[in-house]
C-alpha cells in the first residue's frame, strides 16, 4: 500500500490510532517507575503541569507540521522549507524514534513473557498460599531472574519484532486502525476496574497519599527535567510519530481538539496506573525503595492478581491488552522509519519494513542482554538499556521537540501554523492566536529552561 495515499477513514479511528500510539508502555510501565523514583506526588504534579503547558502545544505543533507537509518526519521540513537545513531536525526525530524502539521492544518482550506465563499458569503456580513477604520476594526475584537471564527475554523480544514486521506489512489502515479501535477502550475499562480494586484494599489510603499529595520539598530541577522527558515520551512527542501520523489526517481534523483529547486521555491512563500501583505497594507493605523502577509494574501487578479472585484470568486479560498497547506503539514508531525509507529512498513497503526492522534483531538484543551477560558494559555508569532510555528521553526528545516548535512557529512559510490550527479559518476563532503564541514563545523558552537546569 502506498503510504502517501492512505488516510484514516473515520474521526474516531484517527483519534483511536493516535491514542493507540500515545498510550503504551510509556504511561503504563514507565510512568509509575518514574513517579516512584522522583518523589511520588511531587512528580505527578509537575508531570500534569508539563502535559498541559508543554505537551499539548508541542502536539499541536507536530500535528500541524505533519499535516501541512504531508510527508515523513524529515520530508515535512523539506516540503515546507526546501532550501534550508531544517530537515536535520526531522532526521533527529527519525533517529530518536529508532533508538527508543530498540529498548522499547525489550519491554514489549517482557510483556509477552508475562502474558505467556499467565496463560500457562506458571506465574501463579506458587502465589496465593504464600505469606505477603514470601510472595513479595517470589515476584521480585522472578522478575530479576527473568531479565538477567539471557535467552528467554531475548526470544520474547525477537518474537515481538516478528509480530511488528507482520503488522507493518499490512499497511496503515488495516493494521493499526482495526486493532486500536477495539482494544483501547477495553484497556481503559480494565484499568478503571483495577484502580477501583486497588483503592478498596486495606491500607490503600497511604498509597493514595503518596501519589496524590505532593511533597513540595521533593520538587527539584532534576524532577522537572524527568517529568518533561516523561511527558514527551508518554505523548509520543519528539519522535516523529505524530508528524508522520498527522500526514495521514484529513484536512477537516481539528488539531487542537485532537491534541487535547489525546493528551488528556493518555494522562488519565498514567494516573490510573499510579492509582493501581501505589495503593497496592503500601497495602501489601512492599519495600518501595527495593522495587527497581524498570521492574515495578512487573513485580507489583502479578502480586495483585495472585490475590484477586480469578486473578489468573485478570492477568491474562491485562497482559493481552498491555501487549496490544505496546504493539500499537511499536507499530506507530516503526511507521516513522518505514515511511521515511519508503518516501526518501523510494522503496516498496515490504523492503522499507525489512530495512527498518531487521537490524533490531541485533540492536534490541544488546538492550535485552544488558541486564544479563552484557550487564558489565556501562555507558556513563548505566547499562545499555538504561542509558538509551535516559539519553533519548531526557536529551533527544526535548531537542527534537524544540526544533519542531521553533520551525513551525518561526521558520515555516508564513501562515502555515495559523492555517493548520484554524483549518483555513473555519475553526478555533479567537483562540487561535493564543495557541499560536504558546507554540511560538512559551513552549520553546520553557523547554529550553528546563533542559538547561533540569537535564544538563
Ligand atoms: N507514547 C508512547 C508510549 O508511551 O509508549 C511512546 C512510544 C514509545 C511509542 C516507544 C512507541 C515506541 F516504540
Amino acid at each position: 500500500m502506498e503510504a502517501q495515499n492512505s488516510q484514516f477513514k473515520t474521526k474516531i479511528g484517527l483519534i483511536a490510532a493516535t491514542l493507540g500510539s500515545a498510550v503504551g508502555l510509556g504511561s503504563i510501565w514507565r510512568f509509575p517507575a518514574e513517579a516512584q523514583q522522583n518523589g511520588g506526588g511531587a512528580f505527578l504534579l509537575v508531570y500534569i503541569v508539563c502535559v498541559l503547558v508543554l505537551g499539548i502545544p508541542v502536539m499541536v505543533a507536530e500535528t500541524a507540521l505533519g499535516r501541512a507537509g504531508r510527508s515523513d518526519a524529515m520530508g515535512v521540513f523539506k516540503a515546507l522549507s526546501p532550501k534550508t537545513k531544517w530537515w536535520i531536525g526531522g532526521l533527529f526525530g527519525v533517529v530518536t524514534s529508532y533508538l527508543i524502539l530498540c529498548f522499547y521492544m525489550v519491554v514489549a518482550g517482557w510483556t509477552l513473557e508475562y502474558l505467556w506465563s499467565s496463560i500457562t499458569g506458571t506465574l501463579y503456580s506458587s502465589g496465593a498460599d504464600l505469606s505477603r513477604a514470601a510472595m513479595d520476594a517470589t515476584y521480585h526475584s522472578r522478575m530479576e531472574e527473568y531479565i538477567s537471564s539471557d535467552s528467554s527475554p531475548l526470544i520474547a523480544t525477537w518474537i515481538m519484532i516478528i509480530i511488528n514486521i507482520g503488522v507493518l506489512l499490512m499497511g496503515v489502515q488495516k493494521g493499526i486502525e482495526r486493532c486500536s479501535n477495539i482494544m483501547m477502550p477495553m484497556l481503559f475499562v480494565l484499568l478503571l476496574l483495577f484502580g477501583i480494586y486497588s483503592i478498596s484494599l486495606p491500607g490503600s489510603a497511604e498509597g493514595l497519599e503518596y501519589f496524590f499529595k505532593p511533597d513540595f520539598s521533593k520538587i527539584s530541577w532534576g524532577v522537572v527535567g524527568n517529568a518533561l522527558g516523561q511527558t514527551f515520551f508518554s505523548l509520543s512527542l519528539g519522535m516523529g510519530i505524530l508528524v508522520t501520523y498527522a500526514s495521514y489526517y484529513p484536512k477537516s481534523t481539528n488539531l487542537v481538539g485532537t491534541s487535547v483529547t489525546v493528551s488528556l486521555l493518555t494522562t488519565v491512563v498514567a494516573i490510573l496506573m499510579g492509582v493501581i500501583i501505589f495503593p497496592t505497594v503500601f497495602s501489601y507493605n512492599m519495600d518501595l525503595e527495593q522495587l527497581r523502577g524498570t521492574t515495578l509494574v512487573f513485580v507489583t501487578l502479578p502480586e495483585v492478581f495472585a490475590q484477586m479472585p480469578g486473578g489468573r484470568w485478570w492477568s491474562i486479560l491485562f497482559f493481552t491488552l498491555l501487549l496490544v498497547a505496546a504493539l500499537t506503539s511499536t507499530i506507530s514508531i516503526g511507521e516513522v522509519s518505514v515511511s521515511f525509507i519508503q518516501r526518501r529512498f523510494r522503496k516498496s513497503r515490504i523492503v522499507a519494513t525489512l530495512i527498518v526492522l531487521l537490524p533490531l534483531f541485533i540492536l534490541s538484543a544488546l538492550c535485552s542482554l544488558s541486564f544479563g551477560s552484557l550487564s558489565g558494559v556501562k555507558i556513563f555508569g548505566e547499562n545499555i538499556f538504561n542509558f538509551l532510555d535516559m539519553f533519548t528521553t531526557n536529551y533527544l526528545l526535548p531537542i527534537t521537540s524544540i526544533l519542531a516548535v521553533l520551525f513551525i512557529g518561526w521558520f515555516a512559510p508564513k501562515g502555515v501554523l495559523r492555517n493548520e490550527i484554524t483549518n483555513g479559518g473555519r475553526i478555533m476563532g479567537g483562540l487561535s492566536p493564543v495557541v499560536e503564541g504558546v507554540i511560538k514563545y512559551l513552549a520553546p523558552v520553557l523547554i529550553l529552561i528546563i533542559f538547561i537546569y533540569g537535564i544538563i
